[in-house]
């Protein structure tokens, strides 16, 4: 028997908000989709109070997914800015670029490599590392020969998105051989910083761990190197950003407003380093359901598209919340790897063939980019 949505929301009753109040009564519940043993629907808080909300959104997927009938369960959690609250916009860069920080005048490329993008977020949770996989593979479908470090010190999710247990062995003593899968060279910040590192310590490392990554690693002939970076647009973002020789960012943001300002930020942070922003993807931009493939505006879909438009950024495409692209990427199967003929696969190819268009743009028209272009 398929669950209904009464079901699941008298289930809801037995999870209590961080206050106590049962979850249905909190209004904080978007519509409720079941059908055919899946259930998805979102639940909106303030953005101050996201963090105390994630250990509710866990035991409500968790609650969902133990009621008979339910095979899959996907629970969103998302933020909305109160009205009123500042606006984010950056601030204009004061004359003569003297806010600009100088990108790094000795900062050389990494031989081999033609080019690097940074694939960044404002904030953590937008689906930036799942972007960042499935762009990497349809930069390969294209015909690139293409790698993906993983530097996000806060999550490095590599391991984990591709599956990759084993760790990189050294060459000669001091040189690290990467790992490869579906194609890709890769390496991950989480090869080099044990999980158990607190915090703390990791600020300071992730310079001297990001500096071996590009320089002590053997990655061999690249089109592209694809970084996912630490969300966010602090000083260990910005410093990254000035470390690695870029030719472009690719902002992934959520179409709510809150990560819309995140995004706008992370624009902001690039363009002070003089980064070329390649574009935005709008990812978990509606939802659609698995079984009628109907889809669904559940947060407002196409803000991302309008903000690009908006700051003059291109608009790199839409990414649908989708329960497919969530399993295949937390089980290690990247979406565009292992269902290639899909309409997912088809959706980052797509993306990727923008950037890859904008890459050849970044390159200003001097010295052409060594990319080879699939007719
Ligand atoms: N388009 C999507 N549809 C469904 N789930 C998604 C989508 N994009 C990301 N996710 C899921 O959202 C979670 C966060 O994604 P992740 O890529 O790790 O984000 P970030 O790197 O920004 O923290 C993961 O569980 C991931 O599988
Ligand atoms: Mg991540």
């Amino acid at each position: 028997m398929a669950v209904t949505k009464e079901q699941v929301l008298a289930c809801l009753e037995g999870v209590p908000s961080p206050e106590g109040t049962p979850l249905p009564r909190t209004g904080t519940l978007s519509d409720v989709v079941a059908g055919d043993g899946k259930v998805f629907f979102s639940i909106t808080v303030d953005a101050a109070e996201v963090k105390s909300w994630e250990s509710v959104r866990k035991r409500a997927e968790d609650a969902v997914r133990a009621l008979p009938g339910v095979t899959s369960a996907l629970v969103a959690l998302t933020a909305e800015r109160k009205a009123g609250a500042a606006s984010a916009r950056p601030g204009p860069a004061a004359p003569g670029g003297a806010r600009a920080a100088p990108r790094g005048e000795a900062m050389q490329g990494v031989p081999g490599v033609e080019a690097i993008i940074a694939v960044a977020s404002g904030k953590g949770g937008v689906g930036k590392s799942t972007t960042a996989v499935n762009l990497a593979l349809g930069l390969a479908a294209l015909g690139l020969k293409v790698g993906v470090l993983d530097a996000d010190i806060y999550g490095p999710s590599l391991p984990k998105l591709l599956a990759i247990k084993e760790k990189p062995q050294t060459l000669g003593g001091t040189r690290l051989k990467p790992i490869t899968r579906y194609g890709l060279t890769v390496m991950s910040i989480g090869f080099l910083i044990d999980e158990e590192t607190p915090m703390i310590w990791r600020g300071p490392m992730v310079i001297s761990a990001l500096t071996q990554m590009l320089r002590e690693v053997e990655w061999g002939a690249l089109d592209v190197m694809v970084v996912d970076m630490p969300p966010g647009t602090g000083d260990a973002q910005l410093t990254m950003a000035q470390q690695v020789p870029l030719k472009g960012a690719v902002i992934v943001s959520t179409p709510q407003d809150l990560a819309l300002i995140d995004a706008r930020r992370g624009i902001a942070m690039f363009k002070r380093v003089n980064v070329p922003v390649l574009g935005i993807v709008e990812n978990m931009s509606y939802f659609q359901c698995p079984q009628c493939g109907t889809r669904s505006d559940v947060f407002g879909h196409g803000g991302a598209r309008h903000e690009a438009e908006r700051l003059g950024v291109p608009f790199l495409g839409e990414v649908p919340l989708h329960m497919t692209i969530r399993e295949t990427s937390d089980a290690g199967l990247p979406v565009v790897a292992t269902e290639p003929d899909g309409a997912h696969a088809q959706i980052y190819r797509d993306i990727a063939a923008k950037v890859r268009d904008q890459l050849r743009g970044a390159s200003g028209g001097r010295a052409a980019p060594k990319i080879v272009i699939e007719a």
